[in-house]
């Protein structure tokens, strides 16, 4: 699978960690502030109205906090929550069982919730509907459907993949939120925040270096702020500087922004061998030995994020950003030494 040091997928190596640097309640949760002002009005009606909260789809890319937020909005509300996930759940019946186990007010979540295949689907519909749960007996002609009623629960759903969510699905969710990736500031208070529960000396500035290329994702910076650590526990005496973050995310060749080797490959074989495209992407896939499918999920989203890459109808563009950033001369500019107007002097 992905190993990159700067992929947003959750890794073995982030699992312990995680669970003790993950925001308990809403007021530790950083960032995210138009979805979190939503959720604390929602919660406080519900709290006040003693009923259950209207379901809530969590959406965005890894990484961004959406597994974390359920956890808070049960927390909140001060109810417990059942976890599962679509894969996990096979048949109608895993469902309908876990339904029947719910508490009045409960929580549950559902992650990768368009995994969730049509026939358990429409288990969930009248669930989410009308807290009923319709259950076929008998077979043949004499069978008969009979509505059993549910506790008034929550459903909270998260996906990477809002798209792949069916229509009627989607249309029975009351609040709907959209993830967005972490500003710099955000991030360097998320990796202070965390420095301070491993129990590990950061200067601000270093906070800061981490956070530049944790690539807007609070999982990044949770792990690079773990490798840098290690690394300063080896070569210094255990506090992070900016000087020791810097050096250690060199020699992980994280660059600045946050790009790793692969980015770089990508970026250079489409300056060198395609001046920059447009090139197509299974072009670019057999050039630098990827499928098309890892460039297009995984190596892509970010490039295009903080505008390094373009889509064009005609293929992939790499944007004159990039082309600084990668210190390689842009083409169309003008030397530096030729003059801007005036007659030529020979
Ligand atoms: N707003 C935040 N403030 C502080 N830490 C955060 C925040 N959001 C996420 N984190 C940290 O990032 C880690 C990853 O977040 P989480 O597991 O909730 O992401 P996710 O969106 O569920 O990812 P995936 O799509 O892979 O399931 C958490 O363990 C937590 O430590
Ligand atoms: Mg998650």
């Amino acid at each position: 699978m992905d190993e990159r040091i700067v992929s947003a997928r959750l890794m073995m190596e982030d699992q312990t960690a995680e669970y003790s640097l993950r925001p308990r309640y809403l007021s530790e949760y950083i960032g995210q502030e138009r979805v979190k002002e939503n959720l604390k009005v929602y919660i406080e009606a519900a709290k006040m109205r003693r009923e259950a909260l209207d379901h809530v789809l969590l959406y965005g890319p890894p990484g961004l906090g959406k597994t974390t937020l359920s956890a808070i909005i049960a927390n909140e509300l001060g109810v417990n929550m059942r976890t599962t996930s679509g894969p996990a759940i096979e048949r109608p019946g895993d469902l309908a069982a876990i339904l029947s186990n719910l508490q009045e007010g409960d929580v549950l979540f559902i992650d990768e919730i368009h995994r969730l295949n049509r026939t358990v689907e429409e288990v969930l519909y009248p669930a989410m509907e009308d807290f009923a749960l319709d259950i076929m007996i008998g077979k043949g002609p004499s069978a008969r459907s009979i509505r059993l009623d549910l506790p008034k629960f929550t459903l909270v759903g998260a996906t990477t993949r809002a798209g792949l969510l069916s229509a009627p699905l989607r249309d029975r969710f009351g609040v709907v939120s959209r993830l967005e990736y972490y500003e710099v500031d955000e991030l360097a208070f998320i990796v202070s925040r965390s420095a301070d529960i491993l129990g590990v000396g950061l200067i601000g500035e270093a906070a800061r270096e981490i956070a530049m290329r944790s690539r807007g994702t609070p999982r990044i910076a949770n792990r690079l702020l773990k490798r840098v650590r290690d690394f300063a526990q080896v070569a210094g005496d255990g506090i992070i500087t900016a000087n020791l973050a810097r050096e250690a995310l060199e020699r992980m060749q994280v660059d600045p922004m946050g790009l790793d080797q692969i980015d770089h490959k990508m970026l250079r074989a489409m300056i060198d061998h395609f001046r920059g495209g447009p090139v197509g992407l299974d072009t670019i896939a057999a050039t630098i030995g990827e499928e098309s499918q890892t460039i297009e999920d995984v190596y892509e989203p970010y490039l295009m994020q903080i505008g390094f890459l373009q889509r064009t109808p005609r293929g992939r563009v790499v944007t004159v950003s990039a082309y600084r950033h990668l210190g390689l001369p842009v083409p169309g500019d003008r030397p530096k030494d030729e003059p801007e107007e005036g007659p030529l002097l020979f």
